[in-house]
């Protein structure tokens, strides 16, 4: 495995831990190597040393162990080189040797705008034989037209079937959970559609800022950022049909289906169906913490939003009416990962005081899902009370080390299993839906609302909802 970008926080942060824990638990051939590359020069010892610094922080001290840090260390290798650079790549060859019969994985864990120079470049050095693959971390561009241009880049050099488009959302184990609850129960099937759902909300919330991402983040936002990627992959899964089989083509042409089916937000509409915004200064867990401006590497007068809430809506017999509420950002008041199934309430409420019934499945911070049903409460009379059906699935499954995201997705790619990764088609789709909402922010001079870091967002969030009588559910909602 090659991985492009190395050095920087994806490498040190996610994957290499993800490939020591891999290694820990017997899953790397006891042929696998990984060849670390990026500019700096410096030697394979010092990489090494660099890498362990970073594992030891990331990985839970009763797994790491210097013996096995020790044999993990021997698969690693580091090679300074610059990927924009085509001689570069002949001394890789010459690195890497003639074998042609190994399976290369290239992890391009770079800024999008390599991915078509290493693609190239790997051809002509004539590194791109069938055993290899390609990685590519999203974003996969940063419009509809450059991700078509990268796509047709790495499909000119890798056949589709041997492109992982990695989004990390797929490999959390709730993810697939929410698989599972849709596809292995017979319980919601029924239920899951308009006339029974009142709405959908998809929330991620982070507490921390942009760190030391300041210019990547800059020229993202959270919309190329969040919701092109995960939170639409998210809407997927939640939205989408039961594919005949759970192979890769059967499930991502179930997601396409619906990514084509999202109502286009364009022109004028952005004012009324989506929200963006910016931190300023506040507090995170009582730290004083700048505004969003401030930060490393980003702009003082930068209009980049670090919030978005849209209300989205899929035209399709299952889901014509029902809104989808997308919302992400950063520094908020919580770390949070949930998807809320709201649904409508009995037609006829017989005891007075009954709310509707609700389905909350939590990624993040807790794994976590719960069905709210209401009750009786003891005692005289018909009070009722909502209950909560909870299933803890790190309580489920207990005596089971819960695998990071990467991990998996790793295995997968090593296995050639590309159901958990991105298709061209669906990357495509995806922009064709974000893009016209970032340019009708630019054509009516939506500037993001500021918002205080350690807060909930802006409070046009709120209003998206409760011109509809709704609210985001919170924490400090009794029925939470
Ligand atoms: C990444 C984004 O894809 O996902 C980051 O680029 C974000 O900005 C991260 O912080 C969130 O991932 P997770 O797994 O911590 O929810």
């Amino acid at each position: 495995m090659l991985v492009f970008g190395g050095t920087g926080d994806l490498a040190l942060h996610k994957l290499l831990p993800a490939l020591y824990h891999l290694h820990r638990a017997g899953r790397l051939h006891a042929d696998t190597r990984i060849l670390a590359l990026a500019r700096s020069q410096q030697s394979r010892s010092t990489y090494q040393a660099l890498a362990e610094r970073h594992c030891r922080a990331q990985v839970a001290r009763s797994e790491f162990d210097t013996d096995t840090w020790a044999r993990f260390a021997e698969r690693l290798d580091y090679l300074p080189m610059d990927a924009s650079q085509s001689a570069d790549f002949g001394r890789l060859g010459k690195h890497l040797g003639t074998a042609q019969d190994r399976v290369r994985i290239y992890y391009l864990a770079t800024a999008p705008s390599l991915f078509e120079d290493i693609a190239s470049h790997l051809k002509i050095a004539g590194l791109a034989g069938p055993k290899a693959r390609i990685v590519l971390e999203k974003p996969i561009g940063h419009s509809l037209q450059s991700a078509q241009a990268i796509n047709a880049a790495i499909g000119a050099v890798f056949d589709e079937s041997r492109v992982f488009r990695i989004d990390h959302y797929l490999g959390k184990e709730t993810v697939q959970n929410l698989m599972a609850l849709r596809f292995a129960n017979a319980l919601f099937e029924p239920v899951w559609r308009t006339g029974h759902i009142d709405h959908v909300q998809i929330s991620v919330g982070e507490t921390l800022g942009v760190e030391n991402r300041g210019s990547y983040y800059d020229q993202a936002g959270a919309m190329r950022d969040m919701v092109q990627n995960h939170l639409l992959q998210l809407l997927c899964l939640v939205a989408m049909e039961a594919p005949v089989r759970f192979d890769a083509e059967s499930v991502r042409n179930e997601k396409v289906k619906i990514l084509e089916a999202l109502k286009p937000i364009t022109g004028l509409d952005v004012q009324d169906q989506t929200v963006r915004g910016q931190y300023t200064a506040g507090k995170i867990g009582g730290q004083e913490v700048p505004a969003y401006y401030f930060e490393r590497n980003v702009d003082n007068d930068s209009d980049t939003e670090t919030f978005v809430a849209i209300q989205a809506q899929i035209n399709n017999w299952r889901w014509a009416g029902v809104p989808f509420y997308l919302r992400t950002g950063k520094r908020l008041a919580r770390k949070t990962s949930e998807i809320l199934i709201q649904f409508k309430p009995v037609p006829h409420q017989l005891f007075g005081n009954g709310e509707a019934n609700r389905l909350l499945i939590r990624l993040q911070p807790e794994e976590r899902i719960s069905l709210q049903l209401m009750g009786k409460s003891p005692g005289k009379g018909m009070r009722l009370q909502p209950v909560e059906l909870d299933l803890n699935l790190a309580d489920a499954f207990q005596q089971q080390r819960r695998w990071d995201a990467y991990e998996r997705l790793l295995l997968d790619v090593i296995e050639g299993d590309s159901t958990l990764f991105m298709r061209r088609d669906e990357v495509e789709a995806a922009w064709r839906w974000v893009d016209p909402i970032i340019q009708g922010w630019h054509d009516h001079y939506q500037s993001p609302r500021p918002y205080a870091a350690g807060s909930n967002g802006p409070e046009q969030a709120d209003n998206l909802l409760e011109r509809h009588e709704r609210h985001w559910a919170e924490p400090q909602d009794p029925q939470y």
